[in-house]
C-alpha cells in the first residue's frame, strides 16, 4: 500500500462536504446528507484525508458488526472458538474524489482503517467490507481481502494477518 500526502482524521462538522465527488452519487449523497446523523447516532464513526486548504480528498466510515461463523470460507473457520459469530470492525464506505485518485489515497485510507481497528481495545478478529461493485472488490482483493464464499461482493481480512505485517523483522 503506498502513502500519500494528506492527513486523515475524524469527520468534523465544520469541514465542507457539498463539493466531494467520486464518481459514485451514492457515496456523495451520504457524505453530504446522511454522515452527521450516523455519527451522532453513534452508528458509524467517519474519517476523511485532508488535502491542503481543508478540501476533503476521501473519507471512510468504520461500525462495529460481526460475521456468522458459517459464512466464513472453512478453512478459515475452523481456526475459530464454536461462537455463532465471530466480532469485526465492518469499512461500510469508502471512497476518494476523482480530483485524487490513483495517487495512493484509497490504500492510504485503507491502511488507516485497518491501523484503527488493530489499535482497539476491543477485540475483532476482522475487518468486513461491502464492496459496492466488481471493480471494488477487486481493489480489496489487490489488498489481500478474501471474499465470503456465498457472498462475493463482502470481503473480509483477518486483523491477525495485519498485526504480523507490522511486527518488526
Ligand atoms: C476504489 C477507490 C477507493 C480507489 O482509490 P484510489 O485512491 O484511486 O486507489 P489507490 O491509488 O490508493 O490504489 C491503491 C492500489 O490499488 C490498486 N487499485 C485501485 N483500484 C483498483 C481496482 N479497482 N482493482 C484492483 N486494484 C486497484 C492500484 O493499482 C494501487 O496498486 P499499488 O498500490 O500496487 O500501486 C476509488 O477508485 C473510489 O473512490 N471509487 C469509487 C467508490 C468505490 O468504488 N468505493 C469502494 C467501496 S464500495
Amino acid at each position: 500500500m503506498s502513502s500519500a500526502p494528506f492527513q486523515i482524521v475524524p469527520l468534523d462538522a465544520a469541514l465542507d462536504r457539498t463539493t466531494f465527488s467520486c464518481g459514485a452519487e451514492p457515496l456523495n449523497r451520504y457524505l453530504r446528507e446522511q454522515v452527521s446523523q450516523d455519527t451522532r447516532r453513534r452508528v458509524a464513526a467517519c474519517f476523511v484525508a485532508l488535502a491542503e486548504g481543508q478540501r476533503i480528498a476521501g473519507y471512510y466510515t468504520l461500525a462495529s458488526t460481526s460475521i456468522r461463523l458459517t459464512d466464513l470460507p472453512a478453512s478459515t473457520g475452523k481456526k475459530l472458538p464454536r461462537y455463532p459469530t465471530v466480532p469485526a470492525v465492518r469499512m461500510g464506505r469508502l471512497a476518494v474524489d476523482q480530483a485524487f485518485k490513483g495517487r495512493g489515497l484509497g490504500g492510504a485510507l485503507l491502511a488507516d482503517a485497518l491501523t484503527r481497528a488493530v489499535r482497539s481495545e476491543i477485540a475483532a478478529f476482522a475487518l468486513v467490507v461491502d464492496a459496492k461493485d466488481e471493480t471494488a472488490a477487486a481493489f480489496y482483493r489487490h489488498h489481500g481481502f478474501l471474499a465470503l464464499p456465498d457472498a462475493t461482493l463482502t470481503l473480509f481480512l483477518p486483523l491477525a494477518s495485519v498485526l504480523k505485517l507490522a511486527k518488526p523483522g
